[in-house]
């Protein structure tokens, strides 16, 4: 179980961002405050043992003074300067710089919305809708709103910044700086239900000019199938349950309940990152998603082997 927590690539000790700097410089100097603290009253601790039998000491005299001495610094002195320490970098440094810009203070910004068990992310003034995978260009401040659906969720990208829980009914902000281009994988840090492990996002830090292109593509409204068993699909998905609960921009589907699925071929996983998004895996998600995420609200509608494959052909259309 140790070692679990070694892999992954989901990190705070390895910052991309000056937040989680900081946050991994607190964390260590809070680990070695602690460390000698510790270590130092064991020892204590342990010398008292190893001297109890010592009948050779007076009871009272010169080093009654000392006694004390040790009380009033180990025990009053030396607490009080440690937390006081500890509090001012925490508070004054470490969440100043980790807190959320002011509203209008960043160039952009994006609303999350944690539900059971994905994210969907939309950009502010744009059409644009996804989730789980959430592009900002690289070296800028992004504000992030973040909403929840249903229960209590916690967005937290450990290399880029702290966690913020979204609450119902509530927005809550923070701010999301990549250092340097490549992919940080999050992970919902509030257990949230059955499929609280399998509700991952990544976000994908990359230049200005290709975020622009991948905005400008997410914004459009859905490409029309190309080919005969991708206009199949198309009816099939519209005529059946799943047009009442995902949403294509562009066609009738408008469901509110899955994520939107408008540029579905664009992302790189399935079901809030628990499987790659491969025709293979898009259609064993279609003909069994209890299988795969149980719990999950998406039921199994008893299509045919030929219908999943008309429905993936149509959705691996969807760039
Ligand atoms: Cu959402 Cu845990």
């Amino acid at each position: 179980m140790l070692l679990a927590g070694c892999g992954g690539g989901q990190d705070s000790l390895q910052p991309h961002s000056t937040q989680s700097n900081q946050i991994r410089w607190l964390w260590w100097g809070m680990l070695i405050v602690a460390g000698i603290v510790f270590f130092g009253a064991v020892g204590m601790l342990a010398l008292a043992w190893l001297r109890k039998g010592d009948k050779g000491l007076p009871a009272l005299g010169p080093r009654e003074g000392l006694t004390n001495g040790l009380v009033v610094v180990f025990g009053i002195v030396v607490p009080v300067v440690v937390l006081v320490a500890l509090f001012i970098v925490a508070n004054l440094v470490v969440i100043k710089t980790t807190q959320a810009p002011a509203k209008g203070s960043t160039q952009m910004s994006i609303d999350v919305t944690g539900k059971q068990w994905f994210w969907v992310v939309s950009y502010d003034g744009t059409p644009a809708v996804t989730a789980n995978e959430i592009h900002i260009p690289v070296r800028t401040r992004v504000r992030i709103n973040v909403r929840s659906g249903d229960v209590i969720h916690s967005f937290w990208v450990p290399e880029l910044n702290r966690k913020i829980d979204t609450i119902n009914g509530q927005t809550n902000s923070e701010l999301l700086y990549a250092s340097r281009p490549g992919r940080y994988r999050g992970q919902c840090a509030e257990f949230c239900g059955l499929q609280h492990a399998h509700m991952g996002m990544v976000v994908v830090a990359e230049p200005m000019a290709r975020f622009r292109a991948w905005l400008a593509n997410m914004a459009k409204p859905a490409p029309a199938p190309a080919g005969g068993a991708a206009a199949q699909g198309q009816r099939l998905f519209m005529a059946n349950q799943c047009a009442s609960c995902h949403q294509i921009r562009g066609t009738q589907a408008q469901g509110q309940i899955g994520p939107d699925l408008t540029h579905l071929a664009s992302r790189s996983t399935l079901a809030a990152l628990t499987i790659a998004n491969t025709p293979r895996e898009l259609a064993a998600w279609i003909a069994n998603p209890q299988a795969i995420k149980p719990g999950n609200k998406m039921p199994d509608l008893g299509l045919s082997r030929s219908q999943i494959a008309a429905i993936v052909s149509y959705l691996e259309g969807l760039k």
